[in-house]
């Protein structure tokens, strides 16, 4: 009998939550450290435990890393010098993601078609570029703002009191101090997450992911309001493009700089008339694009991660060729600073739905419990992911809004046209 296989997944979200089960349903025990209230569970006899010691305090065969902070600062690289299997770039490779400046450096050397881009750090620069543009103008913090640092804007006037704004440290501290303003591109938007074992990279099914607060795009920039996958725009054919324009040259410039990547490139695309181009990566998986990814991925999630982690992929990813949604419920004033405490009414002990619908999962992200049986409670910005799983987007669509409409706290905010103009497209194929 060969011995069961176990994994650390590091952070506390809904992507980490979506990886622990992933890999529970392949058989691996997994701690999620720290975790979250929702996440304890058995599946396929596997375990999900939270732990709230260190990465490096834990023993397991494969590491995953979550969220971009830990990766910037070394975490991988220190879990390595212990001798320890882990997904995810180490610190140098993680400036893809911890600094603006750094990628379009890198996409500049590696030839990958991306947004024209200055970076300033007076207001008196800025209006010099701005007054050079055409709207949109897009103004973005240089570091870490998780995804609410941007703002896309037709109004030149509103460009630069953000860049003032941003420049002041008022909003952002020190990941404003020099603020990037890039060309505005338009065209639909693409989640490519690409898994990386230094020399090649296989990419995950396509997903797209809703940025803004509200429906029909409108609102501020969010970490993510929901996602779908797979996109009906985006066949196997589009998708080698992408690997071949964005992935596969990024990853062979890393490596000439002597980076040996193992963990997720992430391309957040935009298909533009003239062709794609690469708004950022990220290094880690996409939240909540995991969450509608890995319900559908068909390969042993373990062995793969264990290629990416060893320098090694040796299965291409597969997916089922059902479609998932999921719909993301954020607390009151998200993404502004997010009301706490307010009882989620819904759910199971389990964290599940109170009432399971067939094909819909909920992944935690910001709750807790005060007591151990007690009522989960919201504890962060973005609360809860909601994924239905179905035989088209229609369903799948229909499954993750009849699993949120059965969750309720006070000031929850969701949006209700997730996947919407994609499932009528695919409709009416
Ligand atoms: P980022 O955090 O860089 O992914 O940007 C967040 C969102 O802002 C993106 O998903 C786009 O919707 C939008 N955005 C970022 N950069 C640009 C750009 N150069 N042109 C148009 N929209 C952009
Ligand atoms: N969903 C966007 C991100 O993970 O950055």
């Amino acid at each position: 009998m060969s011995a069961r296989r176990s994994a650390v997944v590091v952070g506390s979200g809904g992507r980490e939550h979506a990886l622990a089960r992933a890999l529970a349903a392949c058989g691996a025990d997994v701690v999620v450290t720290p975790g979250n209230p929702g996440m304890p569970d058995t599946l396929n006899g596997a375990s999900i435990t939270c732990d709230a010691r260190e990465a490096s305090d834990l023993e397991a065969d494969l590491f995953v890393i979550g969220p971009e902070v830990p990766l910037v600062e070394g975490l991988a690289d220190q879990l390595r010098d212990m001798g320890r299997l882990v997904v995810g770039p180490g610190a140098q490779g993680a400036q893809v993601e911890g600094s603006k400046a750094f990628m379009k450096e890198l996409l500049r050397d590696a030839h990958v078609p991306t947004a024209a881009f200055w970076s300033v750090s007076t207001v008196e620069e800025a209006e010099e570029v701005l007054s050079t543009l055409s709207p949109p103008y897009v103004i973005k913090t240089d570091g870490l703002a998780a995804g609410k640092g941007v703002l896309v804007t037709l109004d030149r006037a509103e460009a630069l009191r953000d860049v003032e704004e941003k420049l002041s440290g008022r909003s952002f501290g020190a990941a404003g101090s020099t603020v990037v303003i890039e060309e505005g591109l338009e065209g639909p938007e693409c989640s490519l997450i690409a898994l990386c074992d230094g020399t090649t990279a296989v990419p995950c099914a396509p997903a797209q992911d809703f940025k803004r607060l509200l429906d029909e795009d409108e609102g501020p920039n969010t970490g993510g309001m929901g996602a779908y996958s797979p996109m009906p725009d985006v066949d196997d054919v589009l998708t080698k493009e992408l690997m071949e324009v964005a992935v596969l040259p990024t990853l062979k410039e890393l490596k000439a700089r002597g980076i040996d990547y193992r963990g997720v490139l992430y391309a957040g695309l935009m298909l533009t008339k003239t062709g794609p181009k690469v708004i950022e990566f990220n290094v880690r998986f996409g939240d909540p694009e995991t969450q509608v990814i890995l319900p559908r991925f068909k390969n042993d999630l373990f062995d793969v991660l264990r290629g990416v982690a060893s320098g090694q992929i040796a299965e291409i990813p597969e997916f089922r060729d059902e479609r998932a949604v999921t719909v993301v419920l954020a607390a009151a004033n998200y993404p502004g600073t997010p009301v706490l405490g307010a009882e989620i009414r819904g759910l199971a002990s389990n964290g599940q739905l109170a009432e399971p619908i067939e094909g819909v999962t909920v992944f935690h992200a910001g709750t807790t419990r005060v007591a151990p049986q007690g009522p989960f409670l919201v504890n962060g910005g973005r609360v809860l992911a909601v994924t239905g799983v179905g035989a088209t987007l229609e369903e799948a669509r229909a499954k993750a809004y009849r699993g949120a409409s059965s969750i309720e706290f006070e000031g929850m905010q969701r949006r209700n046209d997730i996947a919407a103009r994609a499932a009528k497209e695919e409709g009416h194929r």
